[in-house]
C-alpha cells in the first residue's frame, strides 16, 4: 500500500517570549524547509503570534494551528476566549485540543469532545490528543486510552471524522530526552489499537484512515525509528520544534 503524506505539528507551547523571536524562528524553519515533499508541516505558535507570521509566510509547504480553541462557536460574552471561527478566519487550519498540558488545567473529556465538535464545525482539523499516564503491564492503560478516545469523540459524527487527526501523547514521555520516547514496537501495537477503536466508531473504512501521530519527546535522533517502524503518519512535536535543527530533520526523517 502507498505510504500517505506526512503530518509534522510543531506545538510551540507558551515559547518564544516576543514576537520577533517567533518571527525568526518561524522564517529560520520555513527556509530550510522549502524544497522538502511529502510532508506537511503545521506550525502552531502562540495565538498571539498567528495572525503575523500567517501574513509573513508566502511557501506553501506551512500551514497553521492553533493550540487551543473555545467551545463556544462565533462570537460572545466569553471572556479570553478564542473561537474556532476568529482562528480559522485569521489563518489557522488545524488546532491541538485536549492536550495532556491542558487536561491537567482541568480540560474534561467532555469539554474536549464540545471543542472537537467546535473546531469541526469551523472548518478546522482537530488534532486530539489523548495518551496514558503510565504503562502498566497489565495492559490497564489500553482501557484508559479506549476510554478517553471514545469520551473524547463523544457526538463527533462520521461525516466528520474524516477530517479528524490524533495524537497519541503518553503523558509519561512528554517534555524528556529522546531515550525516554516510546518504543518503535510499542508506538506501533498501540497505533493498531487506536486504529481499531476508531474503526469500531466509525467503521473501517472511515476510522482507517484518520491520521494517527505520536507526540512524546520526539527528537532529530529517534524521528527516523518512530517513523519506519512505528506505523505512525507524522508527529507531534513540542520542545524540539523550537529548535531548528532538531525539527527540520525531523521533518527529513519523514
Ligand atoms: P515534547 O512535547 O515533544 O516536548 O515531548 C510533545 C507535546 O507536548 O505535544
Amino acid at each position: 500500500m502507498a505510504r500517505r503524506g506526512r503530518l509534522v505539528v510543531a506545538n510551540w507551547k507558551m515559547h518564544p517570549g516576543a514576537l520577533q523571536e517567533a518571527r525568526r524562528l518561524f522564517s529560520s524553519i520555513a527556509r530550510r524547509i522549502r524544497r522538502v515533499r511529502g510532508v506537511q508541516v503545521v506550525v502552531c505558535p502562540p495565538a498571539l503570534y498567528l495572525s503575523e507570521l500567517v501574513r509573513s509566510y508566502r511557501g506553501a509547504n506551512i500551514r497553521f494551528g492553533a493550540q487551543d480553541v473555545s467551545w463556544h462557536a462565533g462570537i460572545g460574552a466569553y471572556t479570553g476566549e478564542l473561537s474556532a471561527m476568529m482562528l480559522k478566519r485569521i489563518g489557522a487550519g488545524h488546532v491541538i485540543v485536549g492536550h495532556s498540558e491542558r487536561r491537567a488545567m482541568g480540560e474534561s473529556d467532555k469539554t474536549v469532545s464540545t471543542k472537537v465538535k467546535a473546531a469541526l464545525d469551523a472548518g478546522l482539523a482537530p488534532i486530539l490528543c489523548v495518551g496514558e499516564e503510565e504503562r502498566d503491564h497489565e495492559g490497564g492503560y489500553l482501557s484508559q486510552l479506549e476510554w478517553q478516545l471514545t469520551a473524547s469523540l463523544d457526538g463527533v459524527p462520521r461525516t466528520q471524522a474524516s477530517r479528524l487527526v490524533v495524537a497519541y501523547e503518553p503523558v509519561w514521555a512528554i517534555g524528556k530526552r529522546a531515550q525516554s520516547a516510546v518504543t518503535p514496537r510499542l508506538l506501533h501495537e498501540t497505533v493498531i489499537f487506536v486504529k481499531k477503536i476508531l474503526s469500531k466508531k466509525y467503521g473501517r473504512v472511515v476510522g482507517m484512515k484518520v491520521p494517527i501521530l505520536y507526540g512524546g519527546s520526539v527528537e532529530g535522533t529517534n524521528a527516523g525509528a518512530l517513523s519506519r517502524e512505528g506505523a505512525v503518519d507524522g508527529f507531534l512535536v513540542g520542545h524540539a520544534s523550537l529548535s531548528v535543527r532538531d525539527f527540520v530533520s525531523i521533518v527529513k526523517a519523514c
